[in-house]
This record gives C-alpha cells, structure tokens and sequence, in this order.
C-alpha cells in the first residue's frame, strides 16, 4: 500500500489502506494545537472580508513589525511565508545543484525542496531510540555539505537537540561556508526557549523557519515565517512570489500574536497529557520517544514494524501518522498528536486493547 507522505486528510489513508473510513474518526496524525484556532479569528472573519477584494502587502509590514517586537529582532530579519512550507521551498534556491544533507528522522519537504533545486541530497541518521546529535559524527563532515537542515524541537520524534551540539554545528558551518537551517515549527509549544533567533545577527549562515499554523491551528489559512541575516533575507525576497500571503492570514496572523493566554494553557495542557500518556505507556510497555511538544514517536517493541498496530488503530477510528517516509525509522514507530482529554482517553482505550488481545 502507497502511503500519503504527509499527516491531515485521513480519507487518503483509508483509501491506501483499502479500509473502510468509520463515520467519525479521530486524527492523531496532525500535530496542531489540539483546542483549535483562538476564538478572535472566527469572531473577527465577517470583519475581514473587505480585505479580499484588493491586493494584499506583499512585504506583510504589518505583521513584520509585530514579530520584530515579539522576536527582539529587527524587521529586515525577518520574512514573512505562506506557511513554513512556501520558506522550504525558496531556501534551497540559494544552493541550487549543491550537496545538502539532512538531519533525520526530519520533515520530508527539506528533502523535496532540495531535490527540485537540483541539490545533491544526503542523510545523517541519528541513533534509534534517544535520537541525539552525536557532534563527533556530525562535525567533520560539514565541510562537504553547502547546507544542513535539521529540525529542533524535531518532527517528527518531538526530541529538542542539545543545544551546544547545535551552537558547534553554526560555528562549523561558519567555517566552512555552509547555511544551517533550523526549523523551530513547533517551539512555542514548549516552556524553555529553544530558539536560535538570538544568534541571527552573528552568524550569517543561520536560516530559522517558523510557522504560525501549529501553535494556532491556522493550517488551512497558512502562515510562516523566516528569521535570517539582513543579506539572506533581501535574497530569499526577491525569491519569493509578490502576494503569496494573503490578507486575511495576516490579519489572523495579528490576532494570534497576542494570544499569550492561549499559548500558555496549550503548554500546560500538552505537558499535563504527555505525563500521562507517558506514564501509561511505561506501565504497559510501549516505547516512546523523548518529546518536548505536542507530539511523540509510539512502538510496539513486540512488532518488527507499525503497520499491524497502525491498521488496528485505523479500524478502531483512530488516525495515527505512519513513519514509511522517515529515514532511520522506516514503519517501525507510529506519531501520534497530543489532542484533548477525551479524544487522548480513547486512544489509551484502544491501545489497551491492542495489548490485552495480545
Ligand atoms: C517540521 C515542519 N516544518 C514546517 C512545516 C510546514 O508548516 P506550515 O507550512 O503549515 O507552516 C511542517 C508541517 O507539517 C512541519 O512539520
């Protein structure tokens, strides 16, 4: 069976499963905010209707601005996206037909936006299970890359990466003319700051994605950013077409920058539900990786791979993300999202289940 490449629409994963899609399903293979996007959006979308019938700002001073003040960071490190997927895409123009090498198990686009710009693609494969940078691996061979795209907290093992691995890996690629781009898409769901913007001045190689589709559920209105040196950034503007993001996301993107609240009782709510999801799968011996956000890697150490687990989550209605398209895991773990109580409680049920007919 040919497996969709991404988590959301799970109609296709039935489909490539060749089973029948139960009524209602519950889909843990999308890793947004589980409470939905903040109130203020729906409340003010009549509002922002007149905005449709002009051409958005095409540099989103707007929000630039907001995220200037949010970030500490000038305005002219900034560049705005029509998601962090559009940003994926445009990097990889500043090293057309270039060696590149990923960090995995990491986000597939890195992969495929490189590969259309013609780069010559390799990939380090962490150690199954802690999934750490090892740094004595790592080092030496970043001579023999143009860029390095890594993802921290990672999607999809949710680990964070230590953070003096990652200050030696910038410093290194400093040295030898190598761009670091680090996708931080979900570190505003956790309390520690684990962000590198505060290094963008200092190093020029540095590239920082972003997107605002997480943390706010606005993955269907589609909202990123990227935070660079001034000089990537005028190059990675000229890249960029004119009005990709359009008005209302912006307009939205507004909103959801001052929703502190939210953002701390999503935190609360994720740390709360991971303990306990954790501690049921201690208790019934699953393993799991070490997540900081609002998602996990999940295994059955009695199967060689996911897919029966996968297929007996599928009947039961819930939709976990396969990992057939993650380097280093190949189907052997399933990721699952981090939802509401209720919707956690039934996944605990059915997994239960899986163990108990066992
Ligand atoms: C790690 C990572 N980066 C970037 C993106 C793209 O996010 P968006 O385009 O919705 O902002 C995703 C989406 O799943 C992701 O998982």
């Amino acid at each position: 069976m040919k497996m969709p490449s991404h988590g959301s629409n799970p109609h296709y994963v039935y489909k490539a499963a060749n089973l029948k899609q139960p009524e209602t399903v519950l889909d843990f293979s999308v890793n947004v905010n589980p409470f939905g996007a903040p109130a203020i959006i729906k409340e003010n979308w009549m509002k922002w209707f007149q905005f449709i019938e002009d051409y958005p700002d095409p540099h989103s001073a707007e929000l630039k601005k907001e995220l200037s003040i949010k970030e500490k960071i000038d305005e002219n490190n900034i560049l705005i996206g029509n998601g962090g997927a559009e940003l994926i895409s445009l990097v990889p123009q500043l090293f057309n037909g270039k060696n590149v090498l990923i960090i995995e198990p990491a986000f597939s686009e890195y992969e495929q936006a490189c590969l259309a710009q013609n780069c010559h693609v390799e990939h380090h494969i962490l150690n199954e299970g802690d999934w750490s940078l090892n740094t004595a691996e790592l080092l030496p061979k970043v001579k023999k890359y143009q860029a390095i795209f890594l993802c921290t907290p990672n999607n999809p093992t949710g680990v964070v990466y230590d953070r003096e691995a990652i200050l030696q890996l910038i410093e290194e690629g400093k040295r030898h003319q190598c761009m670091i781009i680090i996708d931080e898409a979900f570190f505003d769901f956790s309390s520690e700051n684990h962000s590198y913007s505060s290094f963008i001045e200092q190093y020029s190689n540095l590239i920082l994605l972003r997107s605002l589709t997480k943390m706010y559920a606005i993955a269907g209105l589609r909202l990123g950013y990227l935070i660079a040196h001034p000089s990537v950034i005028a190059k990675l503007s000229m890249l960029k077409p004119h009005w990709s993001v359009n008005a209302i996301a912006m307009k939205a993107g507004m909103e959801c920058l001052k929703q502190h609240k939210y953002v701390q009782q999503t935190r609360q709510h994720i740390d709360q539900e991971r303990s306990r999801l954790e501690e049921f799968f201690q208790k019934s011996g699953f393993s799991y990786s070490k997540s900081k956000v609002n998602f996990y890697l999940l295994r059955d150490p009695a199967l060689l791979e996911a897919a029966p687990l996968f297929l007996f989550l599928l009947e039961k209605g819930i939709v976990p993300r396969h990992t057939l398209n993650f380097p280093g895991l190949n189907g052997r773990w399933l990721r699952l999202a981090i939802k509401q109580t209720e919707d956690n409680n039934q996944l605990l049920e059915a997994l239960d289940e899986w163990k108990n007919r066992r």
